[in-house]
């Protein structure tokens, strides 16, 4: 594959249609297709209302799009991950020559990612699996985009990239983050963190709902305050503005006619999954996982209301004091998708630049922020043992901040509210700053009952207990 490939994009849904435009809006040729053959010409159609047609090639089959491509060729698929994506390898790999190029768009599992690049590479061709964030307006105008492939592949996609990617003070938000399932696993890691953050911030709103009895319009406003401080990011200003949106039939707010209910079959489960096989815990990300299904479990939830008391009752919580609490249950969720990121790099070798990850986050993608330029800086500077919360400019905003969290989660409790991302926040950081814990109970169970052995203080490893004399 060289700089001069041709380019091609299959998969003219939502992200595919948008990234297609931005490519050509970037001055770039491109050919089209998809599977169901109708969408082409809806989309050159709208290609060309938008004045972008000039450049553009549609074909009514995935075939006739490589036969119409000049070699070599660098074919972009942006369809449903899993058996979608292979199934289009399948049909795409015998079409193309040694030196084509494969791009996976999609949101894939990193591990199908490295499956694939191997298979794809013993063919001959170049596999590159590229997570790109920011839902369809990101695609339209630039997205954050993680690269994982090898370094001349990257050589030869840059320039597109870079092009279409979004810009944070001029520098393009999109990176070359390792080798084959580097890329689409750090997107899997953002999305583990967009799980945390989308939950504390729905647990705030269920404390200043339930709790302070708050009307979702001046909640709102207060999301919009939060933006415009220490809290600003992409999440917040949404939600300040879904909690002020008002449904056109009702009358009510917007936030009321929508079931409470959600799924969580993707990237946020792989990201908690992946944490504990490495031996960590992402325990906000759990939260984040776990709050969705039992979300999503509505009939036992009716089941439970009736047979037990109404647990919310009201409590008093100053705004201050909740987003201090947001603003541990941000950085906690930060730092453990880093300390993932970081494990994941070790084991895969994939030598994954923290610092650089948390500059291709700042815009583009769901979980941009302005704590990201903190981030990089602090992950610049080595934090002691690689933990983000001990870099000095988190560990004063946490001594600050976590008396707050605390009382958050005290009146939650007392109040019946449920918060499992912000108690696990307090939980984690209550764990990193306790020297020496309750582990050695544990430790003592086990040998009692499995003779496992544990390592005593004064060094000596493989010892037993009293109990086995
Ligand atoms: N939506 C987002 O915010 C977002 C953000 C980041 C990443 N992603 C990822 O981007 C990818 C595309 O998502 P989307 O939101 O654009 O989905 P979408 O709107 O549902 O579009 C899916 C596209 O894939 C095609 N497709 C579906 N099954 C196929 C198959 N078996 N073989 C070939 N083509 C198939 C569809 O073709 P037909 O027209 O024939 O159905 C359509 O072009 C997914 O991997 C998704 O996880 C989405």
């Amino acid at each position: 594959m060289t700089d001069t490939a041709t380019l091609g994009l299959y998969g003219l849904g939502t992200m595919g249609s948008a990234l297609a435009l931005n490519i050509l809006d970037n001055g770039f040729p491109l050919y089209v297709s998809n599977r169901s053959a109708d969408r082409v010409p809806d989309f050159l159609a709208e290609a060309q209302t938008q004045g972008l047609a000039e450049k553009l090639t549609g074909a009514d089959s995935l075939a006739d799009m490589v036969k119409a491509m000049p070699a070599p060729r660098a074919i972009i698929m942006m369809v449903p991950s899993g058996a979608a994506t292979d199934s289009t390898i399948d049909a795409l790999a015998p079409l193309l020559d040694a030196g084509d190029a494969i791009i996976d768009a999609g949101n894939s599992d990193f591990r199908e990612t490295r499956r694939r690049t191997k298979a794809i590479e013993d063919m001959g061709l170049t596999y590159i699996g590229m997570g790109v964030s920011g839902g369809e307006e990101g695609a339209r105008h630039g997205p954050s985009i993680m690269v994982g492939g090898s370094p001349e592949a990257w050589d030869a996609i840059r320039p597109v990239i870079e092009a279409i990617a979004a810009k944070f003070e001029g520098e393009p938000c999109a990176a070359h983050l390792g080798p084959d399932g580097a890329g689409h696993f750090v997107k899997t890691v953002h999305n583990g963190i967009e799980y945390a953050e989308m939950q504390l911030m729905a647990e705030v709103y269920g404390l200043m709902r339930y709790g302070c009895e708050l009307d979702p319009a001046t909640i709102g406003q207060t999301f919009e305050r939060w933006n415009k401080g220490r809290l600003q990011s992409y999440l917040i200003e949404i939600t300040g503005k879904v909690l002020q949106a008002v449904d056109a039939e009702t009358g009510k707010p917007a936030v009321d006619v929508i079931v409470d209910s959600a799924g969580q079959k993707g990237t946020g489960r792989w990201t908690a999954i992946e944490a504990i096989r490495m031996g960590y815990s992402a325990n906000m990300v759990e939260a984040g996982v776990a709050a969705r299904a039992w979300s999503a479990e509505r009939a036992a939830r009716a089941v439970g209301a009736e047979l037990f008391d109404t647990p919310r009752k009201p409590i008093e919580l100053s705004e201050d004091v909740l987003e201090a609490a947001l603003i541990v249950g941000r950085i906690v969720s930060y730092a453990q998708g880093f300390r993932i990121l970081d494990a994941a790099s070790q084991e895969f070798d994939w030598g994954v630049d923290l610092a650089r990850t948390a500059e291709v986050w700042r815009a583009g993608c769901i979980i941009r922020s302005s704590m990201l330029d903190e981030i990089a800086d602090a992950f610049r500077n080595d934090p002691p043992e690689g933990q983000l919360i001990f870099a000095e400019c988190f560990v004063s905003m946490m001594k600050e901040a976590l008396p707050c969290l605390r009382e958050v989660v005290c009146a939650a409790n007392t109040g019946g509210h449920a918060v499992p991302a912000l108690a696990s926040a307090l939980a984690f950081m209550d764990s990193m700053r306790t020297e020496r814990g309750t582990t050695d109970l544990i430790q003592a169970q086990r040998d009692y009952f499995g003779r496992h052995g544990f390592e005593r203080t004064d060094g000596r490893v493989d010892q037993h207990g009293p109990w086995w004399d």
